[in-house]
């Protein structure tokens, strides 16, 4: 009975916005991310969320980290520059990283925050007060959504329109629902929460649901279940950075992001689901965007 603006993502809408590079296009006209993820341990979800950004087509990607990380991250990331920020014992960033991040935050196009960031009280007081002080748009994820777990009111200081990706366990705890109930009715929950904390919220899973603060929802039909494997939902978060980076506005690089990681997914499962790992999922990104744009 209620009039629910409800819509499919349709790869026309997607063809619509997704970026176009001009022949005489130099990497600064293709915008910069900056990626603040990975703590000791989880050093990959940095990792395949700054090169998510990268396969999405931004220009130029800066991962920072906790300094103990910052060897191994430059060895893994050939194409992404990387900064040490600071860190406490447990390997993962402290209070004293936020002005660094801040500073980082103002030379970049958009900042995506979380992938593997950990959950020690210390960091996500980091977490909270950098989404509360940058001026950028923010892509918030995984642990930095953890961090905002009873202070969804925080999302209200935001400078611009926040994107979060829960998957529907981080959902349940930002809501204080569990995952049943949260998967039981994902598009009501996505709808109320997006109204709610004035943000995006791209709640995940077979038939990511896309919800914006007016009560719009656009859900996706692509992807499949090789996606089901560690370290896809930080590609998502580099890939929505990396759209908003190129122009895209944050409503426009949620609905096309998730249409394309699901596509990249897609393609990837080509060559089996099975087996099908995130970093698969990442070199797949270029040929659905062309696969979508030609
Ligand atoms: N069909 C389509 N898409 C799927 C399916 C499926 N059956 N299963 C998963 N996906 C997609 C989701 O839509 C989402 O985009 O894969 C991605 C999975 O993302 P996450 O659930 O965030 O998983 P990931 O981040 O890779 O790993 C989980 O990260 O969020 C942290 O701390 C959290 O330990 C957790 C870890
Ligand atoms: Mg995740």
């Amino acid at each position: 009975g209620q009039d629910i603006k409800q819509n499919i993502i349709m790869a026309d809408a997607v063809r619509a916005v997704i970026p176009r590079r001009s022949p005489a296009a130099h990497k600064g006209m293709s915008g910069r991310v900056l990626v603040v993820a990975g703590s000791r341990g989880l050093s990959g979800a940095a990792a395949m969320a700054a090169e998510g950004a990268l396969r999405a087509g931004a220009g130029l990607v800066t991962l920072a980290a906790p300094g103990s990380l910052q060897d191994v991250l430059a060895m893994k990331l050939t194409e992404v520059m990387t900064k040490p920020l600071a860190e406490i014992e447990a390997g993962s960033i402290n209070r004293e990283a936020v002005a660094d991040i801040i500073r980082l935050s103002a030379g970049n196009d958009v900042l995506a925050i979380g992938p593997g960031v950990g959950r020690e009280e210390e960091t996500a007081a980091a977490v909270r007060e950098t989404i509360t002080t940058a001026e950028c748009p923010i892509v918030i994820d995984a642990d930095a959504l953890n961090a905002l777990a009873g202070n969804t009111k925080l999302l209200n200081e935001c400078a611009a329109l926040p994107v979060l990706t829960p998957h529907p366990g981080e959902m349940a705890r930002l809501t204080g629902l569990s995952t049943e109930s949260v998967n039981a009715d994902r598009i009501a929950i996505a709808r109320q929460a997006a109204a709610e904390w004035g943000s995006i919220v791209v709640v995940k899973g077979a038939s990511t649901v896309v919800a914006f603060p007016d009560g719009e929802v656009y859900i996706n039909t692509t992807g499949n279940a090789g996606m089901a494997t560690g370290g896809t939902g930080d590609v998502l978060t580099g890939i929505i950075a990396g759209l908003i980076a190129q122009g895209l506005s944050s409503h426009d690089a949620a609905v096309a992001g998730v249409y394309i990681h699901g596509l990249a997914g897609d393609v990837a499962a080509q060559a089996g689901r099975i087996g099908m790992v995130a970093t698969d999922l990442l070199k797949a990104v270029p040929a659905a965007m062309y696969g979508i744009s030609s």
